[in-house]
C-alpha cells in the first residue's frame, strides 16, 4: 500500500510532555494515519498527516448510531531507532472481528501493520523511556457516510493515533477499589460484549459515575440476566487468586472481551505452575471466599491497565477488603514477568514480542 506522508517540519514539532506526569491518553503525537473506504473504491487515500481535527458531516452515521470500533495496544522503547510491539497481530485480528460484527469493512492485516509501523516510525521520538511508560496505539474505525436512516453505512474512516502514556489509574500499582454493579448491565447476551465497540463504553458510564461518586475507581459488571455471575471490569478482565496455588477468571461467554492480556496472564500463570480455572463465578461465592480467606488476591488485566491490583470490592452496601490493600505475591509476580517481557528484560517465552528497527 502507498502511504502519502505529510511530515511536520522539524522546527514546528511540538515539545514532548514531561514523562513523569503523562497520565493516560492526555497527549497525542505530531502525526496520525487515516484512510477512507467506500463501496466502489474500497480502502484508499492512506496518509500520514499532522494530527488534526477530522472533517465529518454532522449527519455522519457514527455520530448518530454508534457504528464505531477501536483497539488499544502499546509500543515499548528499545532505543532511539527501535521499539517493540506485544502481540499486535492479535489486536489486528480482534479489530477485524469487531468490524465484522458491526458490518464494517475489515482492514487487511498487512495494511494495518504497515500503517501502524510507519506512523510509529514517523513519531518515534514520542516513545517515552521512563519505567512503566509506553506509546499507546489507538486504531479506530467510524462510519462517516451522511444519512439518518438506520442501515449499514457505505463510507468509513480508519485512523490510528498515538499517545505517550504512564499508568492508567492515578493510583499506579496501588490497589484500586471496585464497585460491583447490581442493577445496570454492560452488555446484553448476544450483544457487543466480546468486541471493542465504542457503544459498550458509552453504556457503562452511569455506573462508572455512580462508582466514582461513591469513591470507587471502576465497576465490576455482572451478567445481564441474573446479575449474579462475574463478567469483567470497565476496561479490564478480572482474576481471583487463591493463595499462591490457583488463579480463576470468568470464562469467555460471548459477553466478555477476550482480552489479550487475559490470555497472556493465563498462559504465564500456567507456565508458573498455578492451577488456572476459567469458569462461571457467582459473586456471592466470590464474596464468601474473600470472607473465608480462600481468595487472597484480585487483579484486573488489560493493555492500558497492564495488571492492576484490586484492594476492595463494594457489594450490596458492604466493603470487602483484601490483603491489607497491598498487591499480593501472585499479582506482583505476574506483573513483573509480563512487564519485563514487554520491556525486553525477560525472555520472550511465548514469542509475543516483536522488535522493530527503523
Ligand atoms: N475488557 C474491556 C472492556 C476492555 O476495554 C479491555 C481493554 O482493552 C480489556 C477487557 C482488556 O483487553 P486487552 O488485554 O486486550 O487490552
Ligand atoms: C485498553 O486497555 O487498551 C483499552 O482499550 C481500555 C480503554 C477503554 C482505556
Amino acid at each position: 500500500m502507498d502511504i502519502t506522508i505529510e511530515r511536520i517540519p522539524e522546527k514546528d514539532l511540538r515539545p514532548l510532555p514531561d514523562e513523569n506526569s503523562l497520565g493516560f491518553g492526555r497527549y497525542f503525537t505530531d502525526h496520525m494515519f487515516t484512510m477512507k473506504w467506500n463501496e466502489p473504491d474500497k480502502w484508499h487515500g492512506a496518509a500520514i498527516t499532522p494530527c488534526r481535527d477530522l472533517a465529518i458531516s454532522p449527519a455522519g452515521m457514527m455520530l448518530h448510531y454508534a457504528q464505531g470500533i477501536f483497539e488499544g495496544l502499546k509500543a515499548y522503547y528499545r532505543g532511539p531507532d527501535k521499539f517493540a510491539l506485544f502481540r499486535h497481530k492479535d489486536n489486528i485480528g480482534r479489530f477485524n472481528a469487531s468490524a465484522r460484527r458491526l458490518e464494517m469493512p475489515t482492514v487487511h492485516p498487512a495494511v494495518f501493520q504497515q500503517a501502524m509501523l510507519e506512523l510509529i516510525k514517523t513519531d518515534i521520538r514520542w516513545i517515552p523511556r521512563s519505567p512503566g511508560s509506553s506509546l499507546y496505539i489507538r486504531p479506530f474505525m467510524i462510519a462517516t457516510e451522511p444519512g439518518l436512516g438506520v442501515r449499514v453505512a457505505k463510507e468509513y474512516l480508519f485512523g490510528i493515533i498515538l499517545s505517550p502514556v504512564g499508568a492508567y489509574f492515578a493510583s499506579g500499582f496501588k490497589p484500586s477499589r471496585i464497585y460491583v454493579e447490581e442493577k445496570m448491565s454492560r452488555v446484553p447476551a448476544g450483544g457487543l460484549g466480546d468486541i471493542k465497540a465504542s457503544a459498550n463504553y458509552a453504556g457503562s458510564l452511569p455506573a462508572l459515575q455512580k462508582a466514582k461518586n461513591a469513591g470507587y475507581d471502576q465497576v465490576l459488571w455482572l451478567d445481564a440476566k441474573e446479575h449474579r455471575f462475574v463478567e469483567e471490569v470497565g476496561a479490564m478482565n478480572i482474576f481471583f487468586a487463591c493463595r499462591e496455588k490457583a488463579l480463576f477468571t470468568p470464562r469467555l461467554n460471548g459477553n466478555i472481551l477476550p482480552g489479550i492480556t487475559r490470555d497472556s496472564v493465563l498462559k504465564l500463570a500456567d507456565s508458573l505452575g498455578l492451577a488456572v480455572i476459567e469458569a462461571y463465578f457467582d459473586i456471592n461465592d466470590i464474596i464468601g471466599q474473600i470472607k473465608g480467606g480462600e481468595i487472597t488476591e484480585i487483579f484486573g488485566s488489560g493493555t492500558a491497565a497492564v495488571i492492576a491490583p484490586v484492594g476492595e470490592l463494594y457489594y450490596q452496601r458492604k466493603k470487602y477488603v483484601l490483603d491489607n490493600k497491598k498487591a499480593g505475591p501472585v499479582t506482583e509476580q505476574l506483573y513483573d514477568i509480563l512487564v519485563s517481557m514487554q520491556y525486553g528484560k525477560y525472555p520472550d517465552l511465548f514469542g509475543w514480542v516483536e522488535e522493530v528497527k527503523i
